[in-house]
């Protein structure tokens, strides 16, 4: 309901801001507990696809960090910012992180709705079961900058979005290129930023 609510309505969001991040902060501990092992696939699929080089990538939504690692491991000379609103979420990332990454992700507090980043900053901007904010997905990518959502559980994901809904968001901000991704349980799209629009 959440999701729905804000990928129609992202001025809602700062209602739901404090109640988000306090259910996150309470899961932290127990998170990667809860997950199954394969809920990262449809991701890492969706990353195999992106043709061309990735020297800045951002996941927004990190919670645990899985996907700033995933990012990290397929692209080794990229630079990876896992985003989140939780700090107690990201106290479990950095606690993933492994020596050989230490200096290639960096964790930090932050709001989707309002990214701490400059415009075109970013070659790859992912989000793994994650509420998206279109508006500054598309500021912060580069011309020719990919995109991608991926929902473990498909559209039994608690937080997801159909692909035609975002689709349909992304083509009016100059998104091209689309690619829909089935793999594991869950499914992915894939989009780039037209170079110019
Ligand atoms: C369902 S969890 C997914 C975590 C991780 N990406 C994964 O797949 O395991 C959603 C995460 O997004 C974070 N989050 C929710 N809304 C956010 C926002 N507007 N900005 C940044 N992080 C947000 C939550 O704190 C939580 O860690």
């Amino acid at each position: 309901m959440t999701t729905d609510a804000v990928v129609r309505r992202p001025w809602l969001w700062p209602l739901f801001r404090r109640p988000i991040r306090a259910q996150f902060d309470r899961l932290a501990s127990g998170w990667d507990a809860m997950r199954d092992p394969q809920h990262l696939v449809p991701f890492e699929r969706a990353l195999e696809r992106i043709a061309g080089p990735v020297q800045d990538a951002l996941d927004v939504g990190t919670g645990t960090g899985a996907g700033a690692l995933a990012i990290a491991r397929r692209f080794p000379g990229a630079a990876v910012v896992g985003i989140d609103v939780s700090s107690t979420m990201l106290d479990e990332a950095r606690r993933h992180l492994s020596a050989d990454l230490a200096d290639q992700v960096t964790f930090r507090v932050g709001d989707a709705a309002r990214l701490p980043f400059d415009s075109s900053t970013f070659d790859l901007v992912a989000h793994a079961n994650m509420i998206p904010f279109l508006d500054e997905v598309a500021r912060v990518l580069r011309p020719g900058g990919w995109t991608l959502f991926a929902f473990s559980s498909g559209a039994e994901t608690p937080i997801y979005v159909n692909p035609g809904t975002l689709r349909q968001g992304l083509e009016c901000r100059g998104f091209t290129e689309f690619a829909e991704i089935a793999a594991g349980r869950g499914t992915a799209i894939l989009a780039r930023r037209a170079q110019r629009h």
